[in-house]
C-alpha cells in the first residue's frame, strides 16, 4: 500500500508537532489510543476567551497516516472556534490525505482527539 504525498508531506514536514503545559487552563489536552494497532496521538488546543483556537501542537506515537492526520488536524482548527473544530469529521481528513480503507482508524484518531481536547478544555472552565 502506498503512502499519497499528502501523507508524506506531513510525516516528512510535521506542522505545530510539541507540546502546551497540560495545566494551563487555556489548554485542551486530548490524548486516544487506536485499539487496531495501539497507536496513540495526543492533541492539545490553546482556546482563548472569545472560544477561538489560538494554537494547537500534536505528539502521534504512530503511523504515518495518524502522524499526518493529526499534523493536518492542527492546521485545520487554528482560527476555528470551538463549535467550528467540533464540526470536523474523520472523513474530510480521510479525503484530504486521501487515505484507504486499512488506514480509516487513523482519521478517527484525530477527530477524537480534537473532541477529547476540546471536552478537556470545557471541563477545566467549568470547574
Ligand atoms: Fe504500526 Fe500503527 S500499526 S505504527
Ligand atoms: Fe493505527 Fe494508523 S493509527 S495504523
Amino acid at each position: 500500500m502506498a503512502y499519497s504525498d499528502k501523507v508524506i508531506d506531513h510525516y516528512n514536514n510535521p506542522r505545530n508537532m510539541g507540546s502546551f503545559d497540560k495545566s494551563d487552563e487555556n489548554v485542551g489536552t486530548g490524548i486516544v489510543g487506536a485499539p487496531e494497532c495501539g497507536d496513540v496521538m495526543k492533541l492539545q488546543l490553546k482556546i482563548n476567551d472569545d472560544g477561538i483556537i489560538e494554537e494547537a501542537k500534536f505528539k502521534t506515537f504512530g503511523c504515518g497516516s495518524a502522524i499526518a492526520s493529526s499534523s493536518l488536524a492542527t492546521e485545520w482548527v487554528k482560527g476555528k472556534t470551538i463549535d467550528e473544530a467540533l464540526k470536523i469529521k474523520n472523513t474530510d481528513i480521510v479525503q484530504e490525505l486521501n487515505l484507504p480503507p486499512v488506514k480509516i482508524h487513523c482519521s478517527v484518531l484525530a477527530e477524537d482527539a480534537i473532541k477529547g481536547a476540546i471536552q478537556d478544555y470545557q471541563d477545566k472552565k467549568s470547574r
